[in-house]
C-alpha cells in the first residue's frame, strides 16, 4: 500500500468524515483525545505551527483558535477541499497546501515553531521519512507533537467482547508489519452509515520512538491518556478506555 492508496481512500472518505466530525459524531475526539492532547501540547499563541495530516481541519482550526499562525497539509485533495471551504467560511487565516507529510514539498527549511500531527501518522507508510521531514522544517528548539492510535491496543486488534461481564480488547498479534484496511464509523454516527476505509500501518513503540530519536529529535514527553470518569459519565463506551488507552502521545525537542 503506497501514498496513492492512502490519498484515494481519503478522498473516499472525505464528504462523510467531514459532516460527522462538524455534527460531533466524533466523541473520542471531543470528549477523550482532544481534550488530553490539547494539555499535552500545551499553549501555542504566537507560534508558527504546522498540522501534518490536517485532514478537514477541525483541529487546525481549534489551534488557529488558541492563537497559531497556522498551515495545514494533506495527501487527500477531497479532506483539504472540506478544511478551505471552512477557511473561505470563517476566515481564520489557516493555509492548506497539498503535500505528503513525508517530505513537505514546498515548505521551507526552518519556518516552525512547533510541528502538531493528529491521529495521522499511523496512515501513511513512511513514518522515518516523515519525522526527518519535521526536523528539516522546525526551527532551532522547536517542538514536535503528535498523537496515534496506541500501538499496543491497535495492532492487529480484533474487537471488543464481553467476558464474565467485563469488557475484554481481543487481539491476535502486536509486533505486526503489514498494513491493514480498518473500517469503522465514529460511535455517534447513524448505523447505516457505511464505514470508512483506513489505511492503518501497524508499528510498535520502539519503532516509533527510536523513529523520532534516528530523526536527530531529543524525547521530551509521552502519554497514554486514559478517558476521564466525567467523560465516561456522559458517554458509557469510553469506559473500555478508563484502563486501556486508546491513544500514544509523543514530545520532542529539535
Ligand atoms: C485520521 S485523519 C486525521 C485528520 C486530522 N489530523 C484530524 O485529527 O482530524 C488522517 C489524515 O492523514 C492524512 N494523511 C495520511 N498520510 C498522509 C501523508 N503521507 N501526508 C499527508 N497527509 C497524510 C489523510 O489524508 C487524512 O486526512
Amino acid at each position: 500500500m503506497n501514498e496513492d492508496d492512502v490519498a484515494r481512500l481519503w478522498d473516499e472518505n472525505a464528504a462523510t468524515w467531514a459532516s460527522h466530525v462538524r455534527a460531533g459524531f466524533d466523541v473520542f475526539r471531543d470528549e477523550y483525545n482532544n481534550p488530553a492532547f490539547l494539555a499535552f501540547l500545551g499553549s501555542v499563541a504566537g507560534l508558527d505551527l504546522l498540522d501534518a495530516g490536517c485532514g478537514e481541519g477541525t483541529n487546525t482550526r481549534i489551534l488557529a483558535g488558541r492563537g497559531a499562525r497556522m498551515v495545514g497539509v494533506d495527501l487527500s485533495t477531497e479532506m483539504l477541499a472540506n478544511a478551505r471551504a471552512a477557511e473561505s467560511e470563517a476566515r481564520l487565516g489557516i493555509r492548506y497546501e497539498a503535500t505528503s507529510f513525508t517530505k513537505l514539498d514546498g515548505v521551507e527549511d526552518a519556518c516552525f515553531d512547533v510541528v502538531v500531527s493528529t491521529m495521522a501518522l499511523m496512515d501513511g507508510p513512511d513514518l522515518p521519512g516523515a519525522l526527518r521531514a519535521f526536523h528539516r522544517v522546525l526551527r532551532p528548539c522547536g517542538r514536535l507533537v503528535f498523537s496515534i492510535a496506541h500501538p499496543c491496543f491497535t495492532n492487529a486488534a480484533l474487537g471488543w467482547e464481553t467476558v464474565e461481564g467485563v469488557q475484554v480488547l481481543r487481539l491476535r498479534g502486536y509486533a505486526v508489519d503489514k498494513p491493514e484496511i480498518e473500517s469503522w464509523r465514529f460511535g455517534a454516527a447513524p448505523e447505516e452509515t457505511p464505514p470508512f476505509r483506513i489505511a492503518y500501518f501497524p508499528r510498535t513503540i520502539s519503532e516509533v520512538v527510536n523513529a523520532v530519536i534516528a530523526a536527530g529529535f531529543r524525547l521530551t514527553a509521552m502519554e497514554e491518556p486514559c478517558a476521564t470518569e466525567e467523560a465516561c459519565a456522559r458517554h458509557p463506551r469510553l469506559s473500555r478506555h478508563r484502563g486501556i488507552p486508546h491513544f500514544f502521545y509523543v514530545g520532542a525537542q529539535k
